[in-house]
């Protein structure tokens, strides 16, 4: 058995949906695949999507992105609404959205899904916020006006966060957690860390307002997760920060794709683990 990493697929695109039926109906009937998040917000789509995901391997874990939770198509269903109904629609298609123990020939290791959401910067310390010297004053983001929240007593990214404690207990094997919203700073691409031959695409738009919570890396950190898959950046690196390795995997735009920006190319899910090799010792 192998684990492997993907996200952000936006299967909006007929490009992408075409990647994802064209995925071999036979090399990942052992595996399982971690899928975090940004499938679509068209929840016809997302069950299609899921559903020849779920044929293909042989377990599938999911969490929600941003997009999913975008009231688009005017359905009127608010975000946490909509939040238990992508679940239910998961669980229908036998995808899973909780914690599992995945046992391979040789070892043993946990799946933990993390739901998430970003802190703005006005919501404290744990927001991944950094300055950026072009970013214009009216910033527009479409989560402003296709995410309607309900009243809520807490922030969204609280709720999340409170939703993963049932989850956050020790494991007695390795764990492997994934979300879709970014844990660290440390993660975000930004002017410093782009290569020098691509511009910036919106020089006016500041992506770590929205980019994740600090919160998160303390979930994962609780966890003694040895990998933690994410997306939402459409950035993709595999890197370790303090013994956690960190990969993003995500399909993004056609767009981002012709333009480079996506640093690794992302047509297929990639290996995160695999029973057969140990995981590096988190404490080496
Ligand atoms: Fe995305
Ligand atoms: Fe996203």
């Amino acid at each position: 058995m192998r684990v492997l990493a993907f996200s952000d697929l936006h299967v909006d695109y007929p490009a992408n949906r075409h990647r994802i039926h064209a995925l071999s109906d036979v090399a990942f009937r052992d595996d399982a695949l971690l899928v975090a998040g940004d499938v679509t917000d068209d929840l016809g789509l997302l069950e299609d999507t899921l559903g020849a995901l779920r044929a293909k391997f042989a377990r599938v874990f999911y969490v929600p992105g941003n997009h999913e939770l975008w009231d688009r198509r005017r359905q009127h269903h608010d975000a946490l609404q909509r939040f238990e109904r992508i679940l239910a629609l998961a669980g229908a298609l036998g995808v899973e959205c909780a914690p599992a123990r995945l046992v391979g020939e040789r070892g043993a290791v946990w799946i933990v899904p993390l739901f998430s959401w970003y802190r703005r910067p006005a919501e404290g310390k744990s927001s991944l916020f950094l300055p950026k010297r072009s970013e214009h004053a009216d910033q527009r983001w479409a989560d402003d006006r296709l995410v309607r929240w309900p009243q809520m007593h807490v922030r969204p990214a609280d709720h999340f966060l409170a939703l993963n404690e049932p989850s956050i207990r020790a494991y007695l094997d390795p764990v492997i957690s994934f979300s879709h919203f970014l844990p660290r700073r440390e993660l975000m691409f930004n002017a410093g860390a782009r290569p020098a031959s691509l511009p910036d695409p919106h020089p006016g738009f500041n992506f770590s307002r929205v980019a994740g919570c600090s919160l998160l890396d303390t979930q994962i950190r609780r966890l003694g997760a040895r990998v933690h898959v994410y997306g939402h950046q459409h950035r993709n690196r595999d890197t370790t920060i303090d013994g956690v390795r960190y990969v993003s995997h995500c399909m993004g735009y056609p767009r981002e794709r012709e333009g480079g920006y996506l640093q690794r190319e992302a047509a297929a899910p990639v290996c995160v683990w695999r029973d057969r090799e140990p995981l590096p010792d988190a404490a080496a």
